[in-house]
């Protein structure tokens, strides 16, 4: 169906340091992002190799800051929280109030996105279509959020967030996630086999698993390249994440 599809999310910023509390330009700059991402209307779409320009696909989503709250009152989609926590895990004690956190608006009429300081370098996590409605959305870490204020080289280009959307929307990682092997699958036709995640800034081609000549399409935004390395989804995702929408995702936007 060519039918857009517009989805309410709201942004729970989560700080335990000024620093940490983003401002509202910055959360800005990264719905931009997701935006322009899941429209294909992004400039470095261009960048894509010529052989795998063709696969490029349009999921045809558009995302757009909550404008009523879930008590019928007027939002600007953004809620701030204070923390004691100094950093959070992968453990999802920032989406409960009790944990630190800020509970979950309903998780059938909102895309949550958490924003807090995550440990390890995590960049961030999310959660696939099926899950618990109190756990459900994406974290992403302050310094990999949006394009401007603590967004930080080289995940400053806001594509952690499409990455994480992805999955939330049931796309699994390029190579399969069955580690550097040659077995996995991310049950997308359009996707070549690739061995495992790519990092950086990779040189086009990359052959592995006998993919050649053109070889992993690390350009995707479901492999782990620097943002900047990143400018696509094929055809066949935007394909799942549109079925996604029309059953498990459905009350989100109809
Ligand atoms: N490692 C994270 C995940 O698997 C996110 C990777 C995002 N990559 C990026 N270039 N921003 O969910
Ligand atoms: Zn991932
Ligand atoms: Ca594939």
């Amino acid at each position: 169906s060519a039918e857009i599809v517009r989805i309410p999310v709201v942004v729970h910023v989560v700080a335990n340091t000024d620093e940490q509390n983003i401002d509202d330009d910055q959360i800005r700059s990264q719905l931009t992002v997701l935006t322009t991402d899941f429209r294909s209307a992004n400039p470095d779409l261009s960048r894509v190799p010529s052989p795998f320009a063709p696969l490029v696909g349009d999921p045809m989503i558009e995302f757009e800051p909550a404008s009523v709250d879930p008590d019928g009152n007027p939002t600007d989609g953004i809620t701030r929280t204070i923390t004691p926590v100094r950093a959070f895990g992968t453990d999802d004690a920032v989406k409960f109030r009790a944990r630190g956190g800020i509970d979950a608006w309903p998780a059938d009429r909102y895309l949550n996105i958490w924003v807090c300081r995550l440990d390890r370098g995590l960049l961030g996590y999310a959660q696939f279509p099926g899950g618990a409605a109190e756990t459900d959305g994406v974290v992403v870490n302050y310094t990999a959020f949006g394009t401007t204020g603590t967004a930080t080289a080289p995940f400053d280009r806001g594509r952690t967030l499409t990455h994480e959307v992805g999955h939330y929307l049931n796309l699994f990682h390029i190579w399969g996630d069955d580690g550097t092997g040659c077995g996995g699958t991310d049950e997308v036709d359009d996707t070549p086999n690739q061995a495992g995640p790519n990092y950086g800034k990779p040189t086009f081609p990359r052959v592995t698993c006998g993919n050649g000549p053109h070889g992993d399409m690390f350009m995707d935004y479901m492999d782990y390249v620097d943002d900047e390395a990143m400018m696509m989804f094929t055809a066949g995702q935007a394909a799942r994440m549109r079925a996604c929408l029309e059953a498990a995702r459905k009350s989100l936007w109809s």
